[in-house]
Formats: structure tokens, sequence, C-alpha cells
């Protein structure tokens, strides 16, 4: 169990949920998505922020800019290739920092020097101490990254870490960039870096490992054992391919084993269950549910052995407390013949203080749901509230909709759509019945943009589940992701697409850039 910890070193947090998590396939998100995830990140007490990759995109470019403008106590840091563009391009979106970082990176391995960079080692070493010197002169907080670190000749990789430094390097990051390294190797490589280089000590080590072999964050910890005092980790471990080390594993990890990993990080841990949530939510990764510290079970007990050892003494199956990591111990279900100061307990307990028009509006939704649900799981009402508060505003909703398919039937949808206030109604048909759904949208608010993803998740267990489903619609290179619940899947897809409809109308009265892909 945790005991007080100040007087331990402190293990830096370096969250790139917004860059390395990004760059996962499928999780872009918005401006304002980003923003309230920094905003979060920066209130947990993450030390470092990776906002994004300035010159990737004018996206990109304008969410560190804000991000650095928004952040009220982490560094804010933006990623460049060894050019000078990329360079002065983030140290322009740093601008507005309090604090602000450059990081800087360049492969270093042979297989990534021969055939990504076709350049040589001494071309390599010259782009190192060239890039470092010039982000040096845009910020004194520079961190330089060793790309494909742990595939790196060692030699090499000591001659440029000592460059970096010598250049004005002031965090040294060391990636295992395929996740192909084991915790020991890694532990010998972060040690013999420290030990060999004569100017180890003028900078912080850090620790960046990918998940391929389900191995980064016990890499990452391997790594602070060996003196690495920065960990480069994401929120739900999202990121390249199978991800990043999970930050929320690294902070229990470190706050709950103190015996053999003395060291404290400046996360507030009880946000923790919060931030994993609204990174899935903005980002449609649904979190597995035996995720360790964040996972729907992770705190739920079911067999009855289990159960009745937890009600004699709960340090007989939990090693930490499940408030610890903000999720509340006992689960309450409510039910039909729940009163609203239940329903408002139950909305606290889970993070939500709603205004007192959209609560009663909540709790309505939640009485119906009762209604037609045996169980109304935590979860439930997670999806009914978000949906709430996600269509709250909509200029376009459905008013009503009634679909008929089967065996030997045309699919056909009629539907009701208000638009600014007008009704509008059409009856159409499809290959399916949500074909026939989205052609009845299509008829009733007419527009170009295409459906690039439909999807569907059971929100709890049972036929009686409900469902929430993400449509995604692009527009002249403008991409949106829309969402719906609803115990009737039909019904959450119509609200889902509309919701997309409704974002694209903001993001074109906002005249929102085009996302470009850049190489990344
Ligand atoms: O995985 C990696 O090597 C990276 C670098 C850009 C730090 O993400
Ligand atoms: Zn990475």
């Amino acid at each position: 169990m945790t005991t007080g910890s100040e007087s331990l070193e402190h293990v830096r947090i370096f969250d790139t949920t917004l860059r390395d998590g990004e760059q996962s396939p499928g999780a872009a998100m918005t401006l304002g998505e980003k923003l309230e995830v920094a905003e979060m990140l920066d209130a947990m007490g993450v030390d470092i922020i990776e906002a994004g990759f300035p010159v990737s995109s004018p996206g990109d470019f304008e969410a560190v800019s804000e991000i650095a403008k928004l952040a009220k106590n982490s560094v804010i840091c933006g990623l460049a290739r060894a050019g000078f563009k990329d360079i002065d391009r983030a140290g322009e979106a740093l601008k507005g920092a309090r604090r602000p970082r450059i990081h800087t990176f360049i492969s270093t391995s042979p297989v990534h020097m021969k055939h990504k960079l076709q350049m040589g080692p001494n071309a390599v070493l010259d782009a190192v101490g060239a890039s470092v010197t010039r982000a040096r002169q845009l910020t004194d907080d520079v961190e330089w990254s060793a790309e494909d670190a742990t595939r790196t000749e060692r030699d090499f990789l000591c001659r440029c870490v000592e460059l970096a430094i010598r250049s004005g390097a002031t965090t040294i990051n060391i990636p295992d960039t395929v996740g192909y390294s084991t915790p020991q190797e890694y532990f010998e490589l972060i040690t013999m870096l420290r030990n060999t280089i004569p100017n180890a000590d003028k900078a912080i080590f850090s620790t960046h490992c990918h998940n391929d072999l389900g191995m980064a964050v016990a890499n990452s910890l391997a790594g602070v054992l060996a003196g690495a005092r920065q960990v480069e980790c994401t929120i739900n471990g999202i990121g390249e391919r199978a991800g990043n080390a999970a930050l929320e594993e690294i902070v229990m990890a470190l706050k709950v084993r103190k015996d053999v990993m003395p060291f404290r990080t400046g996360i507030d841990s009880t946000m923790i269950a919060r931030a994993s949530k609204l990174v899935s939510n903005v980002t449609n990764f649904p979190v597995q549910y035996n995720k360790a510290i964040v996972g729907k079970n992770a705190f739920a007990h079911e067999s009855g052995i289990h159960q009745d050892g937890m009600l004699k003494h709960v340090e007989t199956y939990e090693i930490m407390r499940p408030e610890d990591v903000g999720v509340k111990g006992t689960s309450l279900v409510l039910g039909k013949l729940s009163g609203r100061h239940a329903f408002r307990e139950k909305l606290s307990a889970l993070g939500y203080e709603l205004a007192d028009e959209d609560f009663q509006e909540a709790f309505k939704r939640f009485k119906a749901l009762a209604d037609k649900k045996k169980n109304v799981f935590d979860e439930d009402i997670v999806a009914l509230v978000d949906d709430e508060v996600v269509r709250g505003h909509d200029k376009i909703f459905v008013k009503a909709l009634k679909v008929e398919s089967g065996l030997g039937i045309a699919p056909a949808a009629h539907m009701t759509l208000v638009v600014d206030g007008e009704e509008r109604a059409t009856t159409a048909t499809g290959d399916g019945p949500v074909d026939a759904i989205f052609a009845a949208i299509r008829a009733l608010y007419p527009h170009t943009a295409s459906l690039q993803l439909f999807q569907v998740h059971a929100v709890t267990e049972g036929t009686d589940a409900q469902a929430t489903v993400s449509v995604r619609l692009e527009e002249n290179g403008r991409t949106v992701t829309g969402k719906g619940a609803d115990t009737d899947t039909l019904v959450a897809a119509a609200n889902a697409y509309v919701n997309a409809l409704n974002k694209l109308l903001v993001k074109r009265e906002k005249q929102v850039p085009e996302v470009l892909t850049a190489a990344r």
C-alpha cells in the first residue's frame, strides 16, 4: 500500500498522447478535443506535454500554439525533425508557452540511416550537432532523441548522445522505437550510456518505449531503475502500432511498488480514470476491459471466493485502492426506482457536475432507460450523459424515426429531422436499415460529406445493452466524428450521423484548416 513520498527522487512524466498517441491509426482529435485533453494533463500534474508536431500540418501547429497558451503548469513541447524548417516551426508554435521545450530527433540505427534517411553516420552526427544548436537558440529546454536507439550500434549512439549534450540538449531520450527491447537489455543500455558518456551528468535521461512485444512499461521502469528520470508515455497506452508505455501503469507501479522502486511522480493519480475516459472518448478507442488500472474490470470482483475475501479485508485481492485512481470502489447499481438524489450522487461519483437544465434532461433519459433495461450500470450513465452533452447544442436533430426491415422486406426509414427549428420529413430506402437511415438524412439535409467509418460498441453486456455508435464523415479534407448512444442501435446510428453533421457545420463556420498529412 502507498506511503508518503516527498523525499523520494522525482521521475518526470512526459505525456505524448497528443503527438505519438495521435499517431495511432484512426485516433485523430479535433483542436477542441486536444485542448480538453491538454487541460486535463496540465491539471493532473504531467511535467511535460508533447502537444504535437508543428511542421506536420497547420492543425498540429495551431494545437501546439493554443496548448502553449493555456498550460498553467506543464512544460509544453513540440516535436521537430533535425531540419531547421521543423525546428523553427516548433519554436514559432511554442512562442506563447510559459515553459517551452523543443524536442528534436534523428534516426541513429543502421537500418534507419541507410533505408529511411539515406545518410551516413557522419552526416547524421553533423545533423545532431546542428539541430540541437539551432533549437538551443530558440529555447533553453531542448530534448534530443535517437530514433531507433535500441537497434543502434553502441559506440555510435554514445558519440551522438555526447555531441547532443555538448550542443546544448538538456534531456536525452532513448527510444525503443520498434518495441524490440527487453527490460534487462534496456536497463543495461541506459546504465552503459550513463556510465560511459563523459558529459552524461549534464542531461536527464528519458525512456520512450513502444509496446510491440507488450514490454513498454516494464522496459520504461527498467530504464528508471538504471537512472532515467523522465518517462515518455500516453494515456491508455495509445500510440503507433501497439502503442506506447501507458501513463497510468507507470504512475501506479511507481506509487504501489515504492519498496522496490523508490521514486515519486507529480501526478494526481485520482484523476487517472477521468483522463482515461476522456482520451477513450475523443479518440474512439475503447479501453480493453481487463486493461491494468483503467479497464472496466480492473477493480471488479466476480467470483464468490474473491467477493468473500474482499468483504473480510480489501487487501486480500486489491493491491491499490480504486479511489487512488479515481474509481469509486463500490458500484451502486441504479434502477427504475432510483430518484433524483441517487442519480445526482451517482453523477458526482462519476465526475459529472451538470447544470440544472442538463441534469433534468439527463434524469428524464435515465428513467426512460431504466424502464427498458434491467440493470443500469455506470457505463450506461456515462454514455447517456456524454450523449446528452454531445447533442445538447446541435442545430440539427432527429425528432422521429421508424425503420422497417426484416426477411423479404426492403429496408426503409421514415424520418423527421429538425433543422434550425424547421421540421423536415421523408421516407428513404437502402441496402440495409442503417443505409436507409443515412439515405433519409442525406435527403433531408443534402451534403457532400462522405462516410469514412461506422462503428458500433455495446456499452455493457446483454441484449438490452446500450449501443454507442461512432460515425466519421469527411468533406474537403476535414474529418469529424459524431457519436450517439441508445438501447436502439438504429436510433444511436441516426444520432451519431446527425451529430457528425453538426460538427461539420461548426467546422465550416470556423473555416478550420484542412489537416495535411506529413511525414511523421
Ligand atoms: O518512437 C520514437 O522513436 C519516437 C521519436 C520521435 C521520439 O516517437
Ligand atoms: Zn514513439
